[in-house]
């Protein structure tokens, strides 16, 4: 494991290599922060599929990486006998993988990635192909926590000594390799000596806010106050909010963003009290064939919303629910979009396109 990962506080992803029966890839299981800290690993990547469905693995960055060792998984372990062989079988599991979560992204891009590296490999042969999977399956992951350390220290220029934060869902360590991109922000923020205070909202239904933001925040000695989804009009009415931060599942080359449900109530309100609506992204996130509010948007199952944490019943048991895991803010709610590049401010129809110029992804 290179340098960068070992330096990471909490490491909810893993390439495991020094097993004789062959390597692991081991996660951190996000169901159950923050009551305990399960590792689980597996061999086979329609497990790794699996994990990201039921969103013991969630987050889109997180995703990703995810995804891309499950392309590992599945070279390493395919038995192919041919590079014919082997690409037709990376082509079964990019498929599995790739139908998990239909919003985020990154998984998308990994997977694309990986399977580019694959293709690239096939003259050299079966094994050549193997190794150029995992390998691009680790380059995803390293890369991972180096762009949101960057994407960190850019975006913390905005935040100011003595900032109250509120941010949603969570875009932190556990929603990527380990450092975060609205969280990683804060971290940074923090690291050059500010003191700020955030706000979590507790993010219904599957409370990633109140769970996961919280345990990662108070694990860094980040002060934090949680509040229900619908206070925020009131703490935003109260003066209590100098910024919104949050992350993003997609975003389109005009600049619309879709993150987790509930993100465009916070922008309208942010817009409404003149609180500054920033969005903290990779470039991996950036759709560039998509324009406008066409992302597709997940919707998933009615009991999520029927119960809490599928625990307790808080309805009739056959309400009919409408359950859509992500909302799209229009650009011109969003102040500014912090990438590892740089700082994008409106025009996004300007700024997005050059930004993935930059970065060889248009
Ligand atoms: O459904 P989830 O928990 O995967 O949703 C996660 C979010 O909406 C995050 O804000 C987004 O993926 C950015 S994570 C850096």
């Amino acid at each position: 494991m290179t340098s960068v990962l070992e330096r990471l506080r909490i490491k909810p992803l893993e390439w495991v290599e020094d097993r004789p029966e062959g390597p692991v890839f081991r996660w951190l299981d996000t169901r159950l922060i923050p009551w305990e800290e399960v590792y689980r690993e597996t061999r086979d990547y329609r497990r790794v599929a699996k994990a990201i469905k039921d969103m013991e693995i969630r987050g889109a960055p997180a995703i990703g990486v995810a995804a891309a060792y499950g392309m590992a998984l599945a070279a390493y372990y395919s038995e192919a006998r041919s590079t014919g062989e082997l690409l037709e079988k990376l082509e079964e599991a990019r498929r599995v993988l790739a139908s998990t979560r239909p919003t985020a992204y990154n998984l998308f891009w990994a997977l694309d990635r990986v399977a580019k590296a694959a293709k690239r490999a096939e003259p050299r042969g079966v094994d050549a192909i193997v190794r150029a999977v995992i390998d691009e399956a680790k380059k995803i992951h390293v890369e991972d926590v180096e762009t949101n350390i960057k994407l960190g220290r850019i975006g913390a220029k905005l935040v100011e000594d003595g900032d109250t934060i509120l941010t949603h869902c969570n875009a932190g360590a556990l929603a990527t390799a380990g450092y975060g991109t609205a969280e990683g922000v804060m971290r940074a923020a923090v690291e050059e000596g500010k003191r700020i205070r955030v706000i979590a909202t507790e993010t219904r239904p599957l409370l990633q806010g109140a769970r996961l933001t919280v345990w990662e925040l108070v694990k860094e000695g980040i002060e934090v106050r949680l509040i229900t989804d619908n206070m925020v009009g009131y703490v935003m009415y109260k003066g209590l909010v100098d910024k919104v931060i949050v992350g993003a599942d997609r975003i389109t080359l005009d600049g619309y963003v879709a993150n987790k449900i509930g993100t465009y109530t916070i922008a309208v309100l942010a817009n409404r009290h003149r609180v500054p609506f920033y969005v903290a992204a990779p470039s991996s996130t950036f759709d560039p064939k998509l324009e406008g509010d066409e992302i597709p948007i997940e919707e998933r199952s009615p009991d999520e919303v029927r119960t809490v944490l599928g625990k307790l019943l808080i309805t009739v048991p056959d309400v009919p629910v409408y359950n859509p895991a992500f909302d799209v803010t229009p650009p011109e709610l969003v102040t500014a979009i912090i990438t590892e590049y740089d700082i994008l401010t409106p025009p996004y129809t300007k700024s997005i396109p050059e930004m993935l110029r930059r970065a060889g992804r248009l």
